[in-house]
């Protein structure tokens, strides 16, 4: 068995990567990822050397590259986990999220029609149903309503894979997912940079009144979630993914600063993000009871230990806040 992981290099990927390396010794696991600004190899050191894995580095949008690079390997399983995935650079810069989330959805799907797969896997998220009020969940069948162009890009490239399955007959499936925390997630989104503010007695920057409400995953609750929708899930099916651990944004940050030992004074409110959804919340009830996953983390204990995660890899953020994770990637691969 073959398998694609496009994005492997990211939060999610990497952690999927080392997932399906170590669990999967017979499989072949390709890593295809652009090593944009999000992209980091350190974050798969451990298992660089391993046999069955490889990285190749190359830009999903690039159908001549990509053509070539199924030609050439042959994959059984293509994981689309590459992506612009942060929602305040979608309001600033909205054209990248529209060439690497939707072209380049659809290079993959176009490869993966043309060579012949046993399964094209998307990963997407729980923002392309947009947002909900003081009560419900997401489901499957909660109508796609995204509000910022992230949202928008991906539940973009949801119906184009949608569209692969029903006019092609392409074997298909598409993860929803909710918020993930853990290892590895880039220093830009809530949980590390609140961490990493809080070390520096930096102030918290929280958007609006503070009372978005998040639905909180474990990363590896995820791999798992993907690693059963990939092997089991039914074709052409949306698989939701989520917890249910609702926590709001203060919550989150109060539990930051009290694991730190911080004062909650360095909590400052700001301005809100432009079409900030209010609250998200997965009904996961299909993959419980079609797959019989469940996840194994408690959310008390799985951020204590992200917190200690960020306090003993200081050196893997300081790379990347200094700056000097990006000048070493320029200056082994070029610009992007
Ligand atoms: P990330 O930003 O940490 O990683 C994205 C990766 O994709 C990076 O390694 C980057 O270099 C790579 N990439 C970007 N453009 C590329 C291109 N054109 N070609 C090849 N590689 C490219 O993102 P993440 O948080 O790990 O999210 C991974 C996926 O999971 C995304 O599709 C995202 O929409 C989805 N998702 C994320 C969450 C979350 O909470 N982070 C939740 C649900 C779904
Ligand atoms: O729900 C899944 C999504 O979760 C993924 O699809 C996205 O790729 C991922 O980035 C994440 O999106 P969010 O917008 O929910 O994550 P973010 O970490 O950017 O923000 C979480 C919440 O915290 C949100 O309500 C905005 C708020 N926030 C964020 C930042 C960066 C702040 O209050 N202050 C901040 O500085």
């Amino acid at each position: 068995m073959k398998l694609l992981v496009t994005g492997g290099a990211g939060f999610i990927g990497s952690n999927f990567v080392r997932y399906m390396v170590n669990k999967y010794p017979e499989y072949q696991i390709v890593n295809l990822d652009l090593l944009t600004y999000a992209g980091n190899l350190e974050n798969l050191k451990d298992i660089e050397n391993a046999s069955n894995y490889k990285f190749v580095r190359g830009d999903i949008s690039d159908r001549e590259f990509i053509n070539g690079l199924f030609q050439e390997e042959n994959f059984n399983y293509v994981l689309n986990f590459a992506a612009e995935s942060h929602v305040d650079r979608s309001i600033t810069d909205p054209g990248i999220f529209v060439q690497t989330n939707i072209q380049g959805t659809l290079a993959l799907l176009d490869a993966a029609k043309t060579f012949g797969v046993t399964k094209y896997l998307q990963v997407s998220t729980d923002e392309v149903y947009g947002t909900l009020g003081e009560t419900g969940y997401f489901t499957e069948e909660t109508p796609l309503a995204a509000n910022s162009p992230y949202s928008a890009s991906k539940a973009g490239a949801d119906l184009l894979v949608r569209a692969y399955h029903e006019t092609f007959g392409l074997p298909v499936n598409i993860t929803r997912c909710s918020n993930n925390y853990g290892p590895f997630h880039f220093p830009e989104k809530l949980i590390p940079l609140m961490i990493i503010n809080a070390l520096h007695d930096k102030e918290l920057p929280i958007y609006g009144d503070g009372l978005n409400i998040r639905d909180w995953l474990h990363v590896e609750d995820h791999c798992q979630a993907i690693d059963l929708v990939l092997h089991k899930g039914r074709n052409g099916e949306v698989y939701n993914v989520g917890g249910n651990n609702e926590r709001t944004n203060i919550e989150i940050v109060k539990t930051i600063l009290k694991h730190l030992n911080k004062p909650e004074s360095l909590m400052k409110f700001v301005t809100d993000r432009p079409g900030h959804d209010r609250r998200y919340a997965i009904d996961a009830t299909k993959l419980r009871t079609e797959l019989g996953w469940s996840p194994k983390y408690n959310f008390d204990t799985g951020i204590e230990q992200t917190i200690n995660w960020y306090l003993n890899n200081r050196e893997w953020w300081e790379n990347i806040i200094s700056g000097e994770y990006q000048d070493y990637v320029k200056s082994q691969y070029g610009d992007r």
